[in-house]
C-alpha cells in the first residue's frame, strides 16, 4: 500500500490533489486545520469509491511547533508528502507586523521542514519517496503587496533545491509545483476590477483550476517520475514567466 500525507487537504488545491491521488490508488492522510466537515465528507466519498484504500483525517495547526508531535502520533507508514496548506497576507511590507512574519514563516517554511525531518526515515524506506511543495510563481518572480509571502514561497523553492541533493541517493525526490493565480478560496477577496487587470496579464487569459495544479502533483508522485528532483514546475498559464 502506498500512502501519502497531504497538508491542507481541506483547501481547494489540497482537496483536488487528494482526488487525483485517490484515483491513482494512493491511501491518504488528509490533513486539515479547521474544516473538519470538508475532510469528513471527502473521506466518506473516498471510502465508497475506493474500498481497498485507506483514508485518515489528521488535524494540526501548522503555525505551532507541537504540530510535529501531533502528526507523529497520528501517522505510521508514509511514502510521500504534499505540502498544500497555507495563507497569504496582502499589504505593504512597511505595514506588516513582526508577528505576521513569524506566522507566515512558520506555516510555509519552518513547520514543513520540521515535518520533513520527522518523517524522512519513514519516507526513504521503499527507495521511491516523494516530497512536493505547492509553492507559487511569487516565490520565483516576487510580487509587491505580498512581499513576505513571496519571500517564504521563495524559501520553499530554495529548500527543495538543496534538500533534494541531500536525499537523492535514497530515491527520495523533492520538487515544487509553482502555481500562478488559481481560482480558490485564497483568491476570493479579489474585486471584479482586480480580476480584469489580472486576467489581462495572464497569457492564457484566465485563472487556473485546482485540477490543473493537482494533475502535475499526481505525475510527480508516479514511480516513473523517479529521475526528476530539485525542480520547480511552473503552472501559471504563462503568467510571470
Ligand atoms: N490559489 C492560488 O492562486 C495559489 C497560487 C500559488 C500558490 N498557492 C498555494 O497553494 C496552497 C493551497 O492554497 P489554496 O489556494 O488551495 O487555498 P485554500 O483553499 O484557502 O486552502 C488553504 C488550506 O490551508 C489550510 N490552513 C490554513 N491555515 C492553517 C493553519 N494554521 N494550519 C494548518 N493548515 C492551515 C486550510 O485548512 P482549513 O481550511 O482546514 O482551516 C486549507 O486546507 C498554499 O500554500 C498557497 O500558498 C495558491
Amino acid at each position: 500500500m502506498k500512502i501519502a500525507l497531504i497538508t491542507g487537504a481541506s483547501g481547494d488545491i489540497g482537496s483536488s490533489v487528494a482526488k487525483k491521488l485517490a484515483e491513482d490508488g494512493w491511501s491518504l492522510y488528509l490533513h486539515y486545520h479547521s474544516n473538519k466537515e470538508k475532510i469528513n465528507s471527502i473521506i466518506r466519498e473516498f471510502i465508497e469509491k475506493y474500498p481497498k484504500q485507506e483514508f485518515f483525517s489528521v488535524q494540526a495547526n501548522l503555525e505551532q511547533d507541537d504540530a510535529i508531535d501531533r502528526l507523529k502520533e497520528q501517522i505510521f507508514s508514509l511514502n510521500a508528502i504534499v505540502f498544500s496548506h497555507g495563507i497569504t497576507e496582502y499589504g505593504l511590507l512597511n505595514e506588516l507586523a513582526s508577528e505576521k512574519m513569524d506566522q507566515l514563516w512558520k506555516m510555509h517554511v519552518k513547520i514543513p521542514i520540521l515535518i520533513t525531518q520527522a518523517f524522512q526515515n519513514k519516507i526513504h524506506q521503499d527507495n521511491q519517496g516523494r516530497i512536493v511543495f505547492i509553492s507559487s510563481v511569487y516565490g520565483e518572480m516576487g510580487s509587491s503587496n505580498e512581499v513576505f509571502y513571496s519571500t517564504v514561497k521563495g524559501a520553499q523553492i530554495a529548500f527543495v533545491r538543496a534538500y533534494s541533493k541531500e536525499v537523492a541517493s535514497w530515491g527520495i525526490t523533492v520538487n515544487a509545483v509553482s502555481p500562478g493565480a488559481v481560482n480558490t478560496h485564497m483568491n476570493q477577496h479579489y474585486t471584479e476590477m482586480e480580476i480584469t487587470n489580472l486576467l489581462d496579464d495572464i497569457p492564457i487569459g484566465r485563472m487556473g483550476r485546482p485540477e490543473e495544479i493537482s494533475f502535475w502533483v499526481k505525475q510527480i508522485l508516479k514511480k516513473e517520475s523517479s529521475y526528476m528532483t530539485g525542480q520547480v514546475l511552473t503552472v501559471s498559464g504563462g503568467w510571470l514567466k
